[in-house]
């Protein structure tokens, strides 16, 4: 049996009939719907969602799930249905949540760039919290708020100038990093616009990293902005929330990692010097585990010094964590063939040196047409999937109570070509 956070059992276990997820037959599913697919349990995602919120059950507290970790529709709706609110990094993000079921009032807004059109929608719609990056983006949130005959809710982002100790190209907290204003200027931002009547401060907001897999720099963030919540409401500004980001990671190599238990116990204590409703936007914690990205062997070959290449019908284009972060998913063959285990290089078909899923993983025998099953994909996956070599975006489908159904279909050639001239 596969597990990993000593809390969560893999959706995805060997059955009878090969690979399994929550005991429907992964073969089955590709019969009908083809490879590359992402499938998504429900069951997973549920049980990942609790065990945050039971974490913070102490607590008044808000789960905004990160819509940029999965946002594909059906699972945005069961987000909602466990009693997630939202966050939305874009205006198209905004609109899959309200078209998700969620009402504006229910959703933060995040990003580093939000342009002017994307502010005014947010702002028309009302949405819990834009929370800006800088002064000057408070500023036009202040001006177009005016023009519109509104009052935004807004929180600033402040970077602490923690290592969130993750890889470097999630790591937001630092000062290096383009994120937020820094920490010894938010107090004077808010000061010098606490009187300004189109907008309402209603929290302070960090997000430090992603893939974080210690508590202690999620302790200090909560530490960092607790006491700049005090200090506000000292000020004369007092707050709605503060907003503790996202960050907590997954095992993705099966090795003991933070769980949400302890994430409360770290953050806690911090938050209770002021006892203001926290926040959180966990993405990946909520929807990594529950996805695998199921895949067939279309070649295999093996150089004179033994190298071995298994290439699969998916690469880059559907999965592009390996190649962006060299990170590391687990890979099991959905019907594993009774051989020794060798190392084989698990490749994916795009012109790019960089299309390799794992280098030297230790695997049974693989032939063309097998089916493989790459883990935890299901955060970061098909949203960052793309149509590079023009190929077409996979399918999605969720497997719930012994059924599964289609949540996207497989892009096809004339969707692509529907947008050109
Ligand atoms: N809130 C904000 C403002 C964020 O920027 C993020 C993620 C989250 C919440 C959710 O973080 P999570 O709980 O999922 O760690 N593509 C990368 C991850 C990028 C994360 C960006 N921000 C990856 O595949 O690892």
């Amino acid at each position: 049996m596969i597990t990993c956070d000593s809390s969560v059992q893999l959706p995805f276990q060997s059955g009878a009939h090969g690979l399994e997820c929550d005991g429907v037959s992964v073969q089955s599913i590709v019969e009908s719907v083809g490879t590359p697919a992402y499938i998504y349990s429900a069951s997973a995602i549920r049980d990942a969602y609790r065990a945050i919120d039971d974490a913070f059950s102490a607590y008044p507290h808000a789960i905004h799930y990160a819509l940029k970790a999965n946002s594909t529709l059906a699972l945005a709706r069961l987000l909602k249905a466990l009693g997630s609110r939202a966050d939305a990094n874009s205006a198209g993000e905004i609109e899959v949540a309200l078209r998700a079921g969620f009402a504006p009032r229910d959703v933060v807004f995040t990003g580093v760039g939000k342009t002017g059109a994307e502010l005014d929608y947010a702002i028309a719609r009302d949405v819990n919290a834009i929370n800006a990056e800088s002064a000057g983006e408070l500023d036009r949130i202040a001006d177009r708020a005016r023009a519109a005959g509104r009052v935004a809710r807004v929180a600033l982002r402040v970077n602490p100038d923690i290592d969130a100790r993750s890889h470097p190209n999630i790591s937001t907290g630092l000062r290096s990093n383009k994120f937020g204003v820094a920490l010894q200027d938010a107090r004077g931002i808010y000061r010098d616009r606490r009187d300004v009547k189109s907008l309402q401060f209603v929290g302070v907001h960090v997000h430090i990293g992603s893939q974080i897999t210690t508590a202690e720099p999620l302790r200090r963030a909560a530490e960092t902005l607790t006491t700049l919540a005090l200090e506000l409401r000292d000020d004369g500004v007092p707050l709605e929330h503060v907003d503790l980001g996202g960050g907590l990671g997954i095992a993705y190599e099966g090795r003991p990692m933070i769980v949400p238990s302890e994430y409360a116990a770290a953050v806690l204590p911090e938050l209770r010097r002021a006892n203001i409703p926290v926040v959180l936007e966990p993405g990946r914690a909520v929807v990594g585990h529950s996805g695998a990205l199921v895949s067939r062997v279309v070649d295999v070959k093996q150089y004179p010094d033994g190298r071995k290449f298994a290439v699969l019908d998916s690469g880059m284009t559907e999965l592009m964590r390996p190649a962006l972060y060299g990170s590391f998913h687990r890979i099991l063959p959905v019907s594993p063939r009774q051989t020794a285990e060798t190392p084989w290089d698990v490749v994916g078909p795009i012109c790019e040196s960089s299309d390799v899923f794992a280098r030297e993983r230790l695997l049974p025998d693989l032939c063309v047409d097998d089916l493989v099953a790459i883990l935890d994909t299901g955060a970061y996956g098909a949203v960052m999937a793309s149509n590079y070599n023009r190929r077409m975006l996979a399918p999605e489908v969720l497997v719930d109570a012994g059924s599964w159904a289609v949540i996207r279909r497989r892009q096809t050639i004339d969707d692509v070509l529907a947008l050109e001239s």
